[in-house]
């Protein structure tokens, strides 16, 4: 499977909210990454449910790719409209019974990820890679974008592609946070096949961001 692009809306224009998504639908990106942060499980607040939920309206190719640091995530599946074709992310260190919310997304025809944080070892996700459609392994501290690159990042997705290959399964590998110009390609011989893009890359403000999509699709092909 050819490595994919999500670039991250909470690193997009945030008064230009609209022709930017319609600019990314246009370039071929095949999901946009939607970030919703609770101010709990992470110490800050980004998209809100209801624009998640509002994006749906403006999307023609993509997909929403939903990552959700919030305690009992399932509280916003109603308000967000999950549904067929989304992904959505739940982080394992914020879910108390982490199956049935899996269950839950599963139910509404979305595809179900676990994602972990740094400090959260791959193998919790040895007893997982059964009942998942894919893994979001975050390479920066959830909570806020323009951070660096977190220690042992790389090391982490060589793990987690293994984990998956053995399995047998089919299961996406995404990576979230600094996924930077000069970082992606190894982001990918690592085993990432889809990366989520910020300020490090497609909305460095370098280039356009047709420029910048392109430049980025460029180095993960
Ligand atoms: C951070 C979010 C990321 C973030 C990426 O918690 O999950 O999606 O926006 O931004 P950069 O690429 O700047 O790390
Ligand atoms: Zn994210």
């Amino acid at each position: 499977m050819s490595s994919m692009l999500s670039p991250s809306l909470m690193c997009a224009d945030l008064l230009n909210l609209q022709s930017d998504i319609e600019t990314l639908d246009k370039s071929g990106v095949e999901y946009i990454h939607l970030d919703f942060m609770d101010g709990a499980f992470v110490p800050n607040i980004t998209l809100d449910a209801t624009l998640i939920k509002r994006v749906k309206d403006v999307l023609v190719n993509m997909k929403r790719d939903i990552h959700i640091m919030a305690f009992n995530p399932e509280k916003y599946f109603d308000s967000m409209d999950i549904g067929t074709g989304d992904i959505v992310s739940v982080h394992y260190e914020a879910c108390n019974n982490l199956l049935d919310v899996i269950d839950d997304i599963k139910s509404r025809g979305a595809s179900a990820f676990i994602a972990i944080s740094p400090d959260t070892p791959a193998d919790v996700l040895s007893s997982l890679v059964d009942k998942i459609d894919g893994v979001l392994v975050m390479t920066v501290y959830p909570g806020f974008a323009g951070q660096p690159l977190a220690q042992g990042s790389m090391e982490k997705i060589a793990e987690v592609r293994k984990m998956i290959d053995n399995s047998k399964k089919d299961l996406i590998l995404e990576v979230d946070g600094h996924v930077s110009w000069d970082l992606c390609k190894e982001m990918v011989m690592n085993g990432a096949n889809l990366l989520v893009a910020g300020t490090s890359s497609v909305f460095s403000g370098e280039n356009t961001l047709e420029e910048s999509v392109k430049r980025m699709k460029g180095l993960i092909s």
